[in-house]
């Protein structure tokens, strides 16, 4: 079999990119991004070459964790425009061939939602009931749970002194509780909702936490504050077997929803049991895709900085080689190399002898070339970077705050826990967007929410757009090369295979589909490398080269047509990479 043997869907052939609207566009100078700042730059992804756009929470919110903390499903909040503008936004898209997906995130809603202030006013009534309220146990916290932003997952309530809730991020931030038909129920009739206003779909947030193990057992203490790490926590919920599984409750949300809408969704699924991805992806699997983020675990930066290393090439080859190898079979995964809880990938995958605009296309190139859905993420393709604030005050994210204070707690200087945040703070992926050397590199005509990282001068779209040979043009020619109708089913559906395995400090592999084959080649090391062909691939052509001058699609296949000529051996620079077709 030379070509992975799937179902076919009209997403596999997409190309993704997620939008942080508040860091997006602002278009009434409030210092926000909102909906038609994005409405505006619609022409801009289009020729990118983007066709599926995940925005982020848009929500009536507090912004307790920027929107990932609802008061409102139903509400466009008013710093982001109005449901008018969505409906625009909509429309827009359409006229262009492009979807919209919203973010989806029911594991929990905001204090402020009226639920939740209900509940508070009577715990044991029905609103109670669609949280998690438990009596304390020998005077303290039901359980010893550290919750993903630092803290007791429990959280006491106000006015009573033994009775707490159960929130798995911040304290604003409290847990739905799955197992009360009456919140599922809610929970389905809200998304068909927002697919009858039609939105293509979700990316869905945090999903795997809806299964609790509602005994909430304490577990051995891990660190200095007497409580168990998250992953541990959740781990445990989805292999307890009480109520629900997290497998029924994901097939019912489908059916019940995603599944009349032939809708695309994203999963962002973390602690997933061995042996059920097909059950989450592949034929009628609970998810369109579910995002691949086997190398951000590899630094262990979401939930616990100080554990972090920074990841060698090999360990980055190895693990996108097995990722691959396990899931291209199953279904799609969606591939990202940042997003918004992530740092800028050039300032932690990138070896520092390789120059950063060669390997931001690099960095580009395997991760588009790969298997899978790609998910570009704002900025990516001009090639923006981490931002350097000095000050711990001057970090807005609440993750980032506590992940500061856990690393002084646990021995670190005030300068080395700055220096964590400075390399992996969520706020690094949450400046405003460089659109251009104007004040504010021309995100805002006022004062932006959060600083613009300094370095656009040099970084910003405008600059980029008429230049052959910036990573903006490198990336159209790239999501080009990917969509061209010839070889659709060799970067879409082609057998993801390692070549070359043995050279050091290269990483290539093909993309085999019965049509033909793909070889894509990179240089990691710190020299030139001369790789010599096999036999069969002397005949292959050059069609991207991130070394070249010129970028445009079509020059680069007349150009490498006018060189037919068999190679014998090819050889890359340092941060060099290629595409032979
Ligand atoms: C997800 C989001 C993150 C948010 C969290 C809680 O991990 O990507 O930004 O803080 O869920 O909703
Ligand atoms: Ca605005």
């Amino acid at each position: 079999m030379s070509q992975t043997n799937i179902e076919k869907h009209w997403w596999h052939n997409k190309i993704a990119y997620e939008i942080y609207p508040k860091s997006f566009k602002d278009s009434n100078g409030d210092g926000i991004g909102d909906l038609p700042g994005i409405i505006s730059k619609l022409d801009y992804l289009k020729e990118l070459g983007i066709d599926i756009l995940w925005i982020c929470p848009i929500y009536e919110s507090p912004l307790v964790d920027q929107g990932y903390d609802i008061a409102d499903y139903y509400k466009i909040m008013d710093c982001f425009g109005s449901m008018e503008d969505f409906m625009t936004l909509l429309s827009e898209a359409k006229k262009r061939d492009m979807y919209i997906i919203m973010d989806l995130v029911v594991n929990h809603c905001s204090d402020k939602h009226t639920w939740f202030t209900k509940a508070l006013e009577d715990p044991t009534g029905e609103y109670g009931k669609r949280f998690y309220f438990e009596r304390g146990r020998d005077g303290r916290e039901p359980s010893n749970y550290r919750s993903y932003f630092g803290g007791n997952m429990w959280e006491r309530v106000p006015g009573h002194d033994d009775l707490y809730y159960y929130h798995s991020f911040a304290k604003e931030q409290p847990d739905l509780n799955w197992n009360n038909p009456v919140v599922v129920q809610a929970v389905y009739d809200m998304v068909n909702w927002w697919l009858e206003k039609g939105v293509a779909g979700f990316r869905i947030d945090a999903i795997i936490n809806i299964k609790k193990d509602t005994s909430f057992p304490s577990y051995e203490p891990d660190g200095p504050d007497g409580l168990c790490e998250t992953e541990k926590i959740v781990s445990n919920a989805l292999a307890c077997r009480d109520n629900e599984s997290i497998g029924t409750m994901l097939a019912k949300l489908r059916a019940n929803t995603f599944a009349k809408y032939d809708a695309f969704t994203v999963g962002e699924v973390f602690n997933m049991e061995d042996g059920v991805l097909e059950e989450f992806i592949g034929k009628n699997g609970h998810f369109s895709s579910i995002f691949d983020f086997s190398l951000h675990l590899l630094t262990n930066c979401e939930h616990g900085w100080f554990a972090s290393h920074r990841i060698t090439f090999e360990e980055l080859k190895q693990t996108i080689i097995q990722s691959q190898l396990q899931t291209q079979d199953v279904g799609f995964m969606a591939n990202i190399i940042e997003n918004h809880d992530e740092p800028r990938g050039l300032n932690i995958f990138l070896p520092e002898w390789i120059d950063r605009e060669a390997g931001c296309k690099l960095l580009g190139t395997i991760m588009v070339m790969q298997h899978g859905i790609p998910f570009l993420y704002q900025g990516q393709e001009i090639g923006m970077t981490n931002i350097k604030l000095d000050d711990i005050n001057a970090y807005n994210d609440i993750n980032t705050i506590d992940q500061y204070h856990q690393a002084i707690e646990r021995g670190f200087s005030k300068e080395d826990a700055l220096a964590l945040c400075n390399l992996y703070s969520r706020d690094n992926a949450r400046t405003p967007m460089q659109w251009s050397d104007e004040t504010e590199g021309g995100f805002t005509t006022g004062t932006p929410w959060f600083p613009v990282n300094p370095n656009y001068r040099q970084i910003n779209v405008a600059k980029q757009m008429d230049d052959p040979t910036s990573i903006l043009s490198f990336y159209r020619a790239l999501l080009a090369l990917r969509k061209n109708k010839i070889y659709e089913n060799v970067f879409v559906y082609g057998r993801f295979e390692p070549a070359y395995e043995e050279i050091k400090d290269v990483f290539a592999f093909y993309r085999r589909a019965e049509e033909g084959y793909a070889l894509i080649v990179s240089n990691w090391g710190k020299e030139n490398i001369t790789i010599e062909l096999s036999d069969e691939d002397t005949r292959l052509w050059c069609m991207l080269d991130n070394m070249a001058e010129d970028y445009k699609l079509g020059t680069a296949l007349r150009a490498s047509m006018a060189q037919k000529e068999a190679q014998k051996s090819i050889t890359l620079k340092p941060g060099q990479v290629r595409v032979y077709g």
